[in-house]
């Protein structure tokens, strides 16, 4: 797949898994995708960046937009496998750039590689990075999938990059819901929504209720829904 604009200058660089039938012990008859996002603005932004099996297709989509070196910040929304270990890949690729995740997500990442050449900066919830035209509004998840989650809110674009949250495991070559369900159906997708959220997120059931009051509390409107999976 190549890289596909969801909004003006906002690209899904990510991933297709066909393959994987098992996800966190559970079946995933459809595979699933690893997304990511490149923002092109005055200051390039990649947010998350895939497992790390997968981590050369990003970097070959990125390729297809811009120069990885010219790339200034690289957000990382959530520690798992499947969204940060390609970082180990890509990094080399933009050495000047600067990491975002949270405290708990540094602790977390720091344990698998060597971090000490890196620019590192943790955020927390209600901090913002202005990227050019776009802002972008920092959330911490916790337990959302893990205790280092967040996810990234495009002010501008009214665009949020949600990483487990809101995402279903498959594998497609339609890059919008209502692409798949002309493509497929309506009842896969929901089918596919259901599984996900009763496998992943389900235990966190009560946490999601008061994630979703604060933002609404935060007035954010949102436009579209921008996944790590599916
Ligand atoms: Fe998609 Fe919590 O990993």
């Amino acid at each position: 797949m190549k890289p596909t604009e969801l909004r003006n200058g906002i690209y899904w660089v990510g991933a297709i898994d066909w393959a994987v039938r098992d996800f966190h012990g559970y079946e995933t008859p459809r595979g699933t995708t690893y997304n990511n996002y490149l923002m092109l603005d005055d200051e390039p932004t990649l947010v998350d960046t895939v497992k790390y099996d997968f981590a050369d297709i990003t970097i070959k989509n990125i390729k297809n937009l811009i120069e990885p070196s010219k790339i200034k910040h690289v957000v990382i929304n959530h520690i798992e496998n499947d969204h940060a270990t390609g970082i180990g890949k890509i990094m080399p690729l933009m050495p000047d750039a600067t990491v975002y995740m949270t405290e708990r997500a540094r602790k977390g990442l720091e344990r698998f590689f060597d971090m000490s050449g890196w620019k590192v900066k943790t955020v927390k919830t209600g901090e913002t990075l202005k990227i050019g035209a776009r802002t972008l509004l920092f959330l911490e998840t916790p337990m959302l999938h893990w205790p280092d989650s967040m996810v990234t809110y495009v002010q501008e674009d009214k665009v949020l990059i949600s990483q487990d949250a809101f995402g279903q495991h498959i594998a497609s070559s339609a890059r919008f819901d209502d692409e798949f369900v002309t493509c497929a159906s309506i009842q896969e997708l929901e089918d596919a929504v259901w599984d996900y959220y009763a496998n992943i997120l389900m235990p966190f059931g009560q946490l999601i209720k008061a994630k979703i009051a604060e933002i609404v509390k935060l007035g954010l409107q949102i436009e579209m829904i921008a996944p790590d999976h599916g």
